[in-house]
C-alpha cells in the first residue's frame, strides 16, 4: 500500500459497512439506494459530505480499527479440478438459465436441442452462448426482477453439429441470435427460483437489433455506412463482455472484441490496424452474407461497434443506444459513481495488452429520483430516456499512473493538448471514435489488460482487474513500471485507487497494488502472488463489490495456470471474496472444468447470487463424435457443455457470504 493510500485508509469511516455486519443503507447510500431517494434527500445527503464515493466521517481510531469484526462467515471451498460448481457448506448453486434455454418470449418458447439442431429463428428466442456480465433489476423487491444477460461469443463447435463447416447464410443467422443480450423475469418461490416463462419482460438483443447512435460521434463522418448514411442509427451489439448501470434503472453492455466478427480488407489502416480490424478471412464468416461485416465494401461499419450501449430492461420496445461520449475500445465493465456534486461517473477499462484504463464524468448532474418516485422501475420509459441523456455529454479521461503512487486523469478533449486538428483529429467525434489513438497521445499509462472496475461507494475506492499480461517486457514492447510491475506476467494484479477529495470527478488520485495474483510459491519474490496458499488465484477479472464493501473476484485463468501443479495449485477458474479490513481472501466458490467464471450481481437484499459460467470446457471444444472436456451442466456422456446463469443462496436465508 502507498504512504498516501495507507493515510486514506487510515481516515475511512468506522461505521461504514466495512465495520458493520450486515447492510446499513440509511447512513450510507450505495448508488442504487440514491436512486430510490427522492431528490430531496438525495441532495441533502450529498450536501452533508456523503455523497457518491465520498466517505462523511473521518475519524476511525487505532482501537476501533482493531476491534472489526471478519465480514467472511463461510468456510473457504477448496480448489476444484471437478466437472461441477462447488460453493461452501450451507450454500446451495442451482442452474438458473443456459445457453439454449427459451427466455419465455411470448412468441415462443422453443426447448433447447441437446444435438444444436435448434435454428436461427429458435435461437432468438432462446439465451445466447457464453453468458457474462449481467445485472438484476427489481420488480418487486428482491423477490421479482428482470436479470439482464451478455453473451460474448459463439464456439462454433458447439452451436453446430458440423462446427464451422460449409458457412452459410443459416449460421450467420444463428451466430448472430446468439449473441447479444437476454432479458429474462426471474421470480423466487417456494421451490426457489426460476424463470418465468412467457413474460411481457422477456427480451432477446442481438447482432440485427436495431439502435440509435448518440452523443458526439454521432453522425460523424466515420460513422455513416451504406445501411445508416447519416451515422445516426445502427443495428446490433456483438462481443457483449462485462455490464454497468445506471441509478435510472437502465443496463449498459459493453463491447469488447468486436474485431472479432468483422472481414478485413488487405491492406488495413491505421486506424482499423489500431483496432484490430486486420483478419481477411473469418471462419465465422458474417461477411458473405452480410455486408456490415465487410469492411472492404462497408468501411466504416467497424466504427459502429466498441462502445457502450445503454438498454431500458423495463421497456421491452425500447431501441437500444449506443452512448459515444463514453468513447470507443474494447469495453470490458463500465462501473457507475456518482461524484459529490452528483454527476455520473463511469469507470471503464480496455482490454488487451498494453492499453488503457479511461472514466466519464457526465457534463450534467443526476439529481435523484423525481419527487414521489421510489424506484427507477416505476419511472416511465420517457422518463429513463431523459436521464439516459446525462450520457450523451461529458468529458471522456484516460489514466496515467504516476510512479510516486498518484495518478492523473487526462482529458480526451478535443481542441485540448495534443488532440488538434494539426494533430490530425477533427472532432470530438473523431476524438472518442478514435479514443485510443487520442489516449496514445496524452501518454496514458499501457496496462496489463484492464478487465472489470468495481466502486466501493462507501470508503471512495475503486478497483480495477488487470488480468496478466505475458507480453509485458518482451522485445519490442513497454517493460515493467510501477502499476505494472512483473515482466512476463502470468498472474495478474488488481489495482485501487482513491481519488482526491474522494471526489469521482476528480483529475487526481492516489493508487496502489491491492493484491497481486499468481503462485504463491514461485521462487522469484517479485513474481510471487500475495495470498495465502490455500486462497491463490491467478488472473483476476469479473469484480464486484456488495453492499458491505466485500470485493467479489472472479479468475479467467488459462489452461496453464488452471493445470499449474497438476491443477492443485490454483484449479478450474473460481470466485473469491475479499475482506479488506480484516485482511482476509477466501475462495467462494469453483466452476467446471474449462469454464470462466465472469459475471455476477445480487438481489437488493443481498440474499441471492446470480453468477455466471462462461465457456464450461474452456474451448476444447469439437464437432461431433468426440467427447467434450466437459459435459456441465447437463451431465450426460457427450452432452454439449453450456454457459449458464448459476443461483446461489443460503439454505438459511442469509446475506451470502456473511
Ligand atoms: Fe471479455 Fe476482457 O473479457
Ligand atoms: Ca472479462
Ligand atoms: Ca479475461
Amino acid at each position: 500500500m502507498s504512504e498516501a493510500l495507507h493515510q486514506l485508509d487510515q481516515t475511512a469511516d468506522p461505521d461504514s459497512a466495512y465495520a458493520a455486519r450486515g447492510r446499513n443503507p440509511t447512513s450510507t447510500p450505495s448508488l442504487l439506494e440514491l436512486a430510490r431517494m427522492s431528490r430531496r434527500s438525495m441532495l441533502k445527503w450529498a450536501a452533508a459530505g456523503a455523497g457518491g464515493t465520498v466517505l462523511g466521517a473521518c475519524s476511525a481510531s487505532a482501537e476501533k480499527l482493531a476491534t472489526i469484526k471478519p465480514m467472511l462467515g463461510f468456510d473457504e471451498v477448496p480448489t476444484s479440478t471437478d466437472d461441477q460448481v462447488t460453493v461452501p457448506a450451507g450454500y446451495s448453486a442451482r442452474v438458473l438459465l443456459a445457453w439454449g434455454d427459451p427466455i419465455g418470449d411470448p412468441k415462443g418458447s422453443p426447448k433447447f436441442a441437446p444435438d444444436a439442431s435448434n435454428t436461427a429463428a429458435e435461437q432468438a428466442l432462446q439465451a445466447g452462448m457464453n453468458h457474462d456480465g449481467m445485472q438484476f433489476f427489481p420488480l418487486a423487491g428482491s423477490a421479482r426482477g428482470l436479470l439482464a444477460i451478455n453473451h460474448e461469443y459463439v464456439d462454433l463447435g458447439l452451436a453446430f453439429a458440423d462446427g464451422a463447416s460449409g458457412w452459410s447464410a443459416q449460421k450467420t443467422a444463428k451466430t448472430q441470435a446468439a449473441v447479444g443480450v437476454s432479458i429474462v423475469e426471474v421470480q423466487r418461490s417456494g421451490a426457489g427460483w426460476h424463470v418465468t416463462r412467457p413474460s411481457t419482460g422477456a427480451r432477446r438483443i442481438d447482432a440485427r437489433t436495431p439502435m440509435r447512435l448518440a452523443g458526439p460521434a454521432a453522425g460523424h463522418p466515420l460513422m455513416r455506412t451504406l445501411e445508416s448514411p447519416q451515422g445516426l442509427s445502427t443495428a446490433g451489439t456483438l462481443a457483449n463482455c462485462a455490464n454497468g448501470w445506471t441509478p435510472w434503472g437502465t443496463y449498459l453492455t459493453c463491447e469488447e472484441n468486436f474485431h472479432a466478427f468483422f472481414r478485413a480488407r488487405p491492406g488495413a489502416s491505421d486506424h482499423e490496424r489500431r483496432y484490430g480490424v486486420t483478419h481477411p478471412q473469418q471462419v465465422m464468416d458474417w461477411a458473405a452474407s452480410d455486408r456490415r461485416f465487410d469492411v472492404a465494401a462497408n468501411p466504416n461499419s467497424p466504427n459502429h461497434f466498441g462502445w457502450v450501449v445503454e438498454i431500458d430492461p423495463y421497456d421491452r420496445s425500447s431501441t437500444p443506444v449506443k452512448r459515444t461520449a463514453l468513447g470507443r475500445f474494447k469495453h470490458e465493465s463500465a462501473a457507475p459513481a456518482l461524484a459529490r456534486d452528483g454527476r455520473v461517473v463511469f469507470y471503464m477499462g480496455d482490454d488487451e495488452p498494453f492499453e488503457y484504463l479511461y472514466k466519464f464524468v457526465s457534463a450534467k448532474r443526476f439529481a435523484g429520483l423525481p419527487a414521489g418516485t421510489t424506484t427507477a422501475a416505476a419511472l416511465t420509459p420517457e422518463q429513463r430516456a431523459q436521464f439516459g441523456a446525462l450520457l450523451d455529454e461529458g468529458t471522456l479521461y484516460v489514466a496515467r499512473f504516476l510512479p510516486d503512487g498518484r495518478g492523473q486523469w487526462l482529458p480526451l478533449v478535443w481542441g485540448q493538448g495534443p488532440l488538434t486538428a494539426a494533430a490530425g483529429f477533427d472532432s470530438q467525434g473523431d476524438v472518442l471514435i478514435r479514443a485510443r489513438q487520442a489516449a496514445d497521445a496524452l501518454r496514458a499509462t499501457p496496462l496489463d489488460r484492464a478487465e472489470w472496475c468495481a466502486v466501493d461507494p462507501r470508503r471512495g475506492e475503486v478497483f480495477v482487474s488487470l488480468t496478466g499480461n505475458t507480453q509485458r517486457g518482451a522485445p519490442g514492447k513497454p517493460g515493467v513500471d510501477a502499476v505494472n510491475p512483473r515482466a512476463a506476467n502470468e498472474g495478474g494484479q488488481i489495482v485501487r485507487w482513491v481519488e482526491d477529495r474522494r471526489d469521482a470527478a476528480a483529475t487526481s488520485f492516489v493508487w496502489d497494488i491491492a493484491q497481486r495474483a499468481g503462485n504463491p510459491n514461485d521462487a522469484d519474490p517479485a513474481r510471487r502472488g500475495t495470498q495465502s496458499a490455500t486462497a491463490a488465484y491467478a488472473n483476476p477479472d469479473g469484480l464486484l463489490i456488495d453492499d458491505r464493501g466485500i470485493l467479489w473476484v472472479q479468475t479467467d485463468m488459462s489452461g496453464a495456470n488452471m493445470s499449474a501443479d497438476g491443477g492443485k495449485l490454483f484449479g478450474n477458474n473460481q470466485m473469491l471474496a475479499i475482506d479488506w479490513r480484516a485482511g482476509v481472501t477466501r475462495r467462494f466458490m469453483t466452476g467446471p472444468r474449462g469454464c470462466e467464471v465472469t459475471g455476477a450481481c445480487l438481489t437488493p437484499d443481498g440474499r441471492t447470487m446470480f453468477v455466471n459460467i462462461q465457456h464450461p470446457g474452456g474451448g476444447a471444444m469439437h464437432p461431433a463424435g468426440h467427447r467434450y472436456h466437459s459435459t456441465w451442466p447437463d451431465g450426460r456422456l457427450g452432452a454439449r457443455p453450456r454457459a449458464a446463469t448459476v443461483v446461489i443462496t443460503r439454505d438459511d436465508g442469509g446475506l451470502i457470504g456473511d
